[in-house]
């Protein structure tokens, strides 16, 4: 018998290594999704569960949505695959200038990827390149921030700040420094929208300026919101500072808005929400709605054109990925933009945000609620931990949502919550005054 037959092997839990979850408590008591559509997913035993998170901040159009359907179904048919590399096909070109109208400013120019991950990979390396190209090979060095999340590739984790991402993995890249994160800081407690305190946090980037010399400096990378270590929002003016500074040491400024673009926050991109235009934006998630994997690297006309001067049979950027702009995810991609834009959901938050705001401040005062904070159809619920056993609460208010109907996501001890744009009132009401009665009850 050949070493290698094991044809015998069960169909059952065992096999599949889940990615960021407690795999030996899920297979003991396993949550199985068989279905989705509009706002609600179907379990495996029936019953609905309504999307609090928009899957994973990606569904921004909600579930089953027949443009991407049948758009998908269209290219299967017509294209399934195309080269990546020295070949082309319309549908990555029709996408990119759709996408260069959309964002505003001079970020014109579109690299596609596969993930937020390859995203922030990509736009990192870009980063270092672009200077090189224009004679500056001394800016390597790359600034993150404490809490940051740019996915878990090396460079992303390296200019990332969770400890739990980064603690098992040895030296990660060198050359790298963080900002202070800006949680927390005095006087932001229950701030509805941006906290008016900690600007100056942005000055962090002055001091390290100092200490590495900004000559040595290629770029600074933030999420204009940071989802994944609790939603946590830029102050009054920060981003501001952020830009400014870049601006005055020759510093690229990279947004993450892997989560904040397509809607999230009431706008397209945080770059409108903000008003604060970056050097280099990255996506993924929302651009094919969660359908097929794609991400997008927005960067700025400079930093293509700062490419584009050697020999013209050269391939001028030494990256891209087998599946970068792939027909799929492409039509998918254009599936998507064309129901955001029929339903106005890009700016759909906006019109919903006040309410929203008064749904999720209405837990002022709910036992173990600490802090609340929103911004576009984002929230974030902060419990008190329970002493000595970190994440226990948030994760048995998970646990008991999934019960009562209710997808939410937990982080640390802050619950947080992004649902799909297509949210009515009435699943907002459904959705926190679930979540009161729940928290409530917790020991
Ligand atoms: C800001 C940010 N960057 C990057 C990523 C990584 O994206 P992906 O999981 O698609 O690699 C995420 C994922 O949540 C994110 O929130």
């Amino acid at each position: 018998m050949s070493a290698i037959a094991a044809n015998d092997k069960a169909n059952d839990l065992e096999a599949y290594w889940m990615p960021f979850t407690a795999n030996r408590q899920f297979k003991a008591n396993p949550r199985m999704v068989v279905g989705a559509d509009g706002m609600h997913f179907t379990l495996s035993d029936g019953r609905k569960l309504l999307d609090g998170i928009a899957g994973l901040w990606c569904c921004n159009a909600g579930h089953n949505r027949p443009r991407i359907v049948e758009a998908i179904q269209r290219q299967v048919t017509e294209l399934d695959y195309s080269p990546a590399f020295q070949m082309g096909h319309p549908k990555q070109f029709e996408l990119a200038s759709r996408l260069a109208r959309m964002m505003p400013g001079d970020l014109n120019k579109v690299f596609f990827t596969n993930s937020g991950s390859e995203s922030v990979e990509t736009a990192l390396k870009m980063a270092i390149a672009y200077h090189r190209a224009r004679g500056e090979g001394h800016r390597t060095r790359l600034i993150g921030r404490e809490k940051g999340y740019h996915g878990v590739n090396f460079g992303g984790m390296s200019v990332g700040g969770m400890p739990a991402n980064r603690k098992m993995f040895g030296t990660l890249m060198t050359g790298v420094d963080h900002l202070r994160h800006t949680h927390g800081i005095e006087g932001n407690s229950y701030s509805k929208g941006q906290p008016d305190n900690g600007a100056d946090y942005a000055d962090d980037l002055i001091r390290l300026c100092e200490l590495h010399d900004p000559s040595t400096i290629a770029a600074v990378i933030v999420e204009p919101l940071a989802g994944s270590a609790g939603v946590i929002l830029p102050p009054k003016g920060y981003l501001e500072r952020l830009r400014k500074i870049c601006d005055q040491h020759g510093i690229l400024l990279i947004f993450d808005e892997v989560i904040t673009a397509f809607g999230r926050l009431g706008t397209p991109f945080a770059v409108n929400k903000f008003d604060v235009e970056p050097d280099i934006v990255t996506t993924a998630k929302a651009l094919a709605n969660g359908v097929i994997p794609m991400g997008a690297v927005f960067v700025q006309d400079k930093i293509y054109d700062a490419f584009m001067t050697g020999p013209e049979n050269m391939v001028e950027f030494f990256h891209g990925y087998t599946f970068s702009g792939n027909p799929m995810a492409c039509a998918a991609a254009l599936g998507t933009l064309d129901t955001y834009e029929e339903e106005g959901l890009l700016t759909r938050g906006a019109d919903l945000s006040d309410y929203w705001q008064d749904a999720v401040h209405s837990l002022k005062g709910t036992r173990h609620v600490i802090d609340l904070r929103n911004l576009g159809l984002i929230a974030g619920i902060e419990l008190e931990p329970r002493p000595g056993k970190p994440t226990a609460r948030a994760f048995e208010v998970f646990l008991k949502a999934y019960e009562a109907g209710l997808l939410i996501r937990t982080t640390g001890d802050t619950i947080a919550l992004s649902p799909p744009l297509i949210i009515e009132k009435s699943q907002i009401d459904f959705a926190f005054e679930t979540l009161a009665t729940i928290i409530k009850s917790l020991d």
